[in-house]
């Protein structure tokens, strides 16, 4: 049977620090509640396209797996915030990383983009379409805050990360897939003002209203990747103490411990980053895995639980059998340029573009109607 073990790593996080304290300079909120609420300290502000951020990220990987670009068959690009509809941003990583040999595709499912991109890939290996895939998680989610909202604009982060998948004999990679929606749900998690839907409106890109509401999130996202967890266990024959490693998507510390309660996992086992990068949807669980190796959290031979959830509401939670290796067979060069402005300062250039008409945010939601279409 063919497997498809994940062989490469890398992650490209924007250097730029955006602490709660800057983020009070211009929102009516605090340390205090940031922390207490979500455990946020810092989060990262992008000064380069989320393409770029993919393409250092892709890069790392394929070097770690001991592979060039033009081994690559396949790159799928899991995101929400995505430069452009077409052509895709697969496409547009493929030649920055000269690729060739590669097809492309993006996949969005929110927060929960990279694990669908990885059960998508695998499945693909599993079944001889492709031979090895590069997957993304990526996300620039300050470019489209709605920056005047202090409900969202504490939460979120920019970030990438990628993995190499690779067709193996040996049971590896991904094994259990748990995937599915909570479709009724869908006006919990909105931005208005982004997508064919607002095309009439004449609103640019960063003009946005988010739809969000908090604490009905909290409790489905609780519940939605206990379920998940649960069954993929159930699915592969595997117990709770049998998880080695948990790396969940970071979206408040608080979810987090829901779920590993559910699941029976102590938080010494779970593998957290939502103090220092808070939530980057697709990008945080990659980009928490890329760390778990970095810091010799991943054992050879480790099983480890990934459950997500993410606007729709799009959930899943997979179950990865790690293999031998943990450390890297090559390192890659790419690099970012280095960031000439603080993150308050990128986010104050965003919010000086945010609004040219003078609309606030509650006047854009009027503006585009209280009504969308489910
Ligand atoms: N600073 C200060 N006060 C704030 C802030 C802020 N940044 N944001 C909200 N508040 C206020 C509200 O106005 C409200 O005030 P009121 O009671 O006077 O009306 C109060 O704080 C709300 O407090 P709580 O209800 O206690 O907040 P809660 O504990 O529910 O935490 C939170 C809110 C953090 C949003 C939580 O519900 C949550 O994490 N939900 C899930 C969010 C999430 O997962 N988002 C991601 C969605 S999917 C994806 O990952 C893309």
């Amino acid at each position: 049977m063919t497997y498809a073990a994940i062989t490469g790593w890398g992650a490209c996080m924007p250097p730029a620090v955006l602490t709660n304290g800057d983020l009070s300079t211009f929102l009516e909120t605090s340390d205090e509640w940031i922390t207490s609420r979500t455990g946020m300290r810092e989060r990262r502000i992008s000064h380069v396209p989320a393409a770029e951020l993919s393409t250092v990220a892709a890069a790392r990987a394929i070097a770690c797996a001991g592979l060039t670009a033009a081994d690559i068959e396949l790159i799928v690009y899991g995101s929400c915030s995505n430069e452009e509809q077409v052509p895709n941003s697969a496409s547009g990583v493929q030649l920055a990383l000269g690729a060739t040999h590669a097809a492309a595709m993006d996949i969005n499912t929110a927060c929960t983009s990279f694990l669908y991109g990885l059960s998508t890939a695998t499945a693909m290996i599993r079944t001889g379409v492709v031979k090895n895939a590069v997957v993304i998680g990526v996300e620039l989610i300050s470019r489209y805050m709605d920056w005047s909202n202090r409900n969202v604009a504490v939460l979120f982060g920019d970030g990438a990360a990628a993995v190499v998948l690779q067709a193996t004999d040996t049971e590896e990679g991904v094994v259990g897939s748990v995937l599915g929606c909570d479709a009724e749900a869908r006006p919990t998690l909105r931005v208005r003002g982004v997508g064919l839907a607002y095309s009439g409106c004449n609103i640019t890109l960063g003009d946005t209203a988010w739809d969000f509401d908090g604490p009905q999130i909290f409790k489905r996202a609780v519940r939605a990747m206990s379920d998940a967890s649960g069954r993929v266990l159930h699915q592969c024959g595997v117990t709770a103490d049998q998880v080695d490693l948990v790396v969940p998507h970071q979206a408040n510390l608080r979810i987090i411990e829901g779920v590993a309660k559910y699941a029976g996992i102590p938080m010494e086992k779970v593998m957290l980053t939502v103090q220092k990068y808070g939530n980057m949807s697709s990008a945080t669980v990659p980009v928490a895995l890329v760390e778990a190796l970095e810091q010799g959290r991943v054992a050879p031979g480790a099983t480890i639980l990934m459950p997500a959830f993410g606007g729709g509401l799009t959930w899943c939670s997979m179950l990865v059998k790690w293999g031998q290796r943990v450390t890297p067979l090559g390192q890659s060069s790419a690099a970012l340029p280095p960031a000439t402005k603080t993150a308050l300062e990128l986010v104050n250039d965003i919010r000086a573009t945010q609004d040219p008409h003078g609309r606030s945010a509650a006047g854009l939601s009027r503006a585009l109607g209280s009504e969308m279409p489910a």
